[in-house]
């Protein structure tokens, strides 16, 4: 019938607008979480940091293990949400210099259930982020998990047994990826993760939002792999962001503004550690161009 034949194209379209705007929250989801660092802080990050916060600072550098003057906010306890999320990542940096995956990925889980009380926007970015988790986790406990346990194993094995993609070429099934290539997307993801983390945790008063300070961090770490259209989304999604005091408090439920800084600030140290050995391991092997 006349009726059926031009639904066609608009249902086509529908669908396509529904996946845009599924990405787009999911950028939203994952940049909230990020988002209160960045406010003119960039490089100086520490000089945005309120006076009263740099003893833990000075403790979280020199790596003593003595006990802070002041009592550890919830968030940092055993049972809080970012010591939650650090542990694992955390004990992902093993001491022969490389990245145990599944310490990697129990960090990833930790962080999209942290990312996603931020808002539809982030779960549809972390629903992204988290179909690549259990693509990897599939790999880990696979018939080849004896090659899945680091990430210097996995590219090894993978190159040897000609798996890895063509730099630049995307698989047809995205859940038939390498290994390497889902690490690699995860590990952009989780860059912009811990830029706009790290920037909500020291932007200053009264400097730009945490949408917008998000948005920065989606232009240097996600931007330039995405296509055109998407990173339009992207950009509309991040107008609906929250704002930095939501996203402190949903970090750190009943601590003061400067100790939710504080902590904030610190988990997003932690996935600065991970990312700058991932980035490393990756950059020297030449799979930062794989996808
Ligand atoms: C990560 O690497 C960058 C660049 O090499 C460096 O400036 C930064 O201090 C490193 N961060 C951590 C937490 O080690």
């Amino acid at each position: 019938m006349g009726v059926a034949l031009p639904s066609q194209v608009p249902r086509r379209w529908f669908r396509h607008a529904i996946l845009l705007a599924i990405f787009a929250l999911l950028l939203f989801y994952l940049c909230a979480w990020s988002l209160s660092a960045l406010s003119g802080c960039g490089s100086e990050a520490q000089s945005c940091i309120p006076k009263g916060l740099l003893p833990l600072q000075i403790q979280q550098q020199s790596g003593t293990l003595e006990a802070p003057e002041r009592e550890e906010p919830q968030c940092l306890g055993p049972q809080g949400m970012l010591s939650r999320m650090m542990k694992p990542f955390h004990a992902s940096l093993n001491p022969q210099g490389d990245v145990e995956l599944s310490q990697y990925l129990a960090g990833w889980r930790e962080l999209i259930r942290f990312l996603t009380p931020f808002g539809s926007i982030f779960a549809f970015a972390t629903s992204e982020a988290f179909s690549k988790v259990k693509d990897l986790e599939a790999q880990v406990h696979g018939p080849d998990a004896a090659h899945y346990t680091s990430l210097v194993g996995m590219v090894a094995w993978e190159r040897r047994a000609g798996l890895l993609e063509r730099p630049g070429i995307a698989p047809q099934d995205s859940a038939r990826s390498s290994g390497s290539r889902t690490m690699l997307l995860l590990h952009r993801a989780l860059r912009w993760s811990q830029l706009c983390l790290h920037r909500v945790a020291t932007g200053s008063r009264g400097g730009p939002d945490a949408g917008e300070q998000c948005s920065d961090a989606y232009n240097t770490a996600l931007g330039p792999h995405h296509a055109w259209l998407v990173r339009q989304a992207a950009h509309l999604a991040f107008l609906a962001f929250p704002g930095r005091g939501r996203l402190l408090e949903l970090a750190c439920p009943g601590s003061r503004e400067a100790e939710a800084r504080a902590a904030l600030a610190r988990a997003a140290g932690t996935l600065e550690d991970v990312y700058n050995r991932t980035q490393g391991l990756l950059a020297e092997r030449g799979l930062l161009q794989l996808a």
